[in-house]
């Protein structure tokens, strides 16, 4: 039997640094508050004035990715991209990053499930990989949020959070008996909260998706969160999936060497290790230095704990968790092969 197993990792970065104290000087917010509400010291953006997409940031991961697996761009024979954030509304970000790398036929996937976009994304190759339908696939989730931010006090509950980045994964099926790859994957979605966390605007659903008059003051362009309302859903539905994903890879807590958690908030994060009655350490924090930058936030973290040397060795078991707008929850149990 085929498993999936991660061959090489890699990051893209925004380029401008912004702290907690650069946001205080455009918006009514403070350090302190960011701090305790959710772990975020920093975050990185794109400049104001240079057009750079979530494929650009994609690109730059994807290339550091390629090169730790050893492989070229031509040896992909599938990309799938992750991101809420796509360069432009139409074709995705997967074609433009493929013709970034030189590549002209490679199949090219985006998919729009947020921060559990990983999760998702991980998923799919994996099932890919098992049908026979591709070998070398290379996983991306990047986004640009600063660009689409109210940059006012008005938005201030979700500027603070978010951040522009890119991370990637090359994925290989390889022919094993043993028990490494996706052990297991447990995904969901409840569409009855997409109110939740959402970015209404421009809709095609609307007879004139963008009025001539465009009123950038309306605040249905810009995201909005109901924050308490997600964080008591992540809460009670994180430890529930975890129980899922654990039961379907027939593991327990102890069997995880490091869970590598979505990074929205640290204290959901911490509020999980809890209930797990795993040390701090156990749990991979690198919210304080990128904020939530949602598909990329997971293969960001887990190129970062193999940067550390915190896992990547064979046998090494992880763990995958998020939950994000949709609202989409999920979880994965991987051990490096
Ligand atoms: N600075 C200062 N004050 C603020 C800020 C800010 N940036 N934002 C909000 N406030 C104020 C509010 O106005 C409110 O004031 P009031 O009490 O006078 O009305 C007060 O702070 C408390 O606001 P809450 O929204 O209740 O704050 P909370 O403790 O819930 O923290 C947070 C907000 C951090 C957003 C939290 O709710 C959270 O992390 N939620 C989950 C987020 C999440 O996981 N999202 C999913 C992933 S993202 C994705 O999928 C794209």
């Amino acid at each position: 039997m085929k498993q999936s197993i991660i061959r090489g990792t890699g990051k893209g970065i925004a380029p401008v640094l912004v702290t907690n104290h650069d946001l205080e000087k455009i918006m009514d917010t403070s350090d302190e508050w960011i701090r305790q509400r959710t772990g975020i010291e920093q975050r990185y953006w794109i400049p104001e004035d240079e057009e750079i997409g979530s494929s650009d940031l994609g690109f730059i991961a994807a290339e550091q990715a390629l090169k730790n697996a050893g492989w070229q761009a031509s040896d992909l024979d599938f990309i799938i991209f992750a991101t809420l954030s796509p360069d432009i509304m139409f074709p995705g970000s997967g074609c433009l990053m493929a013709a970034k790398l030189g590549l002209d036929s490679t199949p090219a996937l985006d998919i729009r499930q947020q921060c559990t976009g990983f999760l998702y994304g991980l998923t799919t190759a994996d099932a890919y990989i098992k049908t026979g339908i591709a070998n070398k696939i290379l996983l991306v989730g990047a986004e640009i949020h600063s660009s689409g931010l109210d940059k006012t006090t008005r938005g201030r509950d979700v500027t603070v959070i978010f951040g522009d980045a890119g991370a990637a994964v090359c994925i290989e099926g390889v022919e094993t008996d043993e028990n490494v790859g996706l052990l297991s994957s447990a995904l969901h979605a409840d569409g009855n909260y997409a109110h939740a966390l959402t970015a209404e605007l421009p809709a095609s659903r609307l007879p004139q998706r963008m009025p001539p008059d465009v009123a950038i003051d309306d605040p249905r362009y810009f995201p909005v969160m109901d924050g308490p309302a997600i964080f008591k859903k992540a809460l009670r539905l994180l430890p529930k999936v975890t129980q899922e994903a654990f039961e379907k890879a027939n593991v327990t807590v102890d069997d995880i060497d490091l869970i590598i958690p979505h990074q929205a908030n640290m204290r959901i994060n911490q509020g999980l290790g809890q209930y797990l009655k795993v040390d701090d350490s156990k749990v991979f924090h690198n919210i304080q230095k990128y904020g939530n930058t949602t598909a990329a936030s997971i293969p960001l973290a887990l190129h970062e704990a193999m940067e550390e040397g915190l896992v990547g060795k064979k046998g090494d078991t992880v763990y995958f968790v998020a939950l994000g707008a949709g609202l989409t929850w999920g979880g994965i149990v991987y051990r490096f092969g």
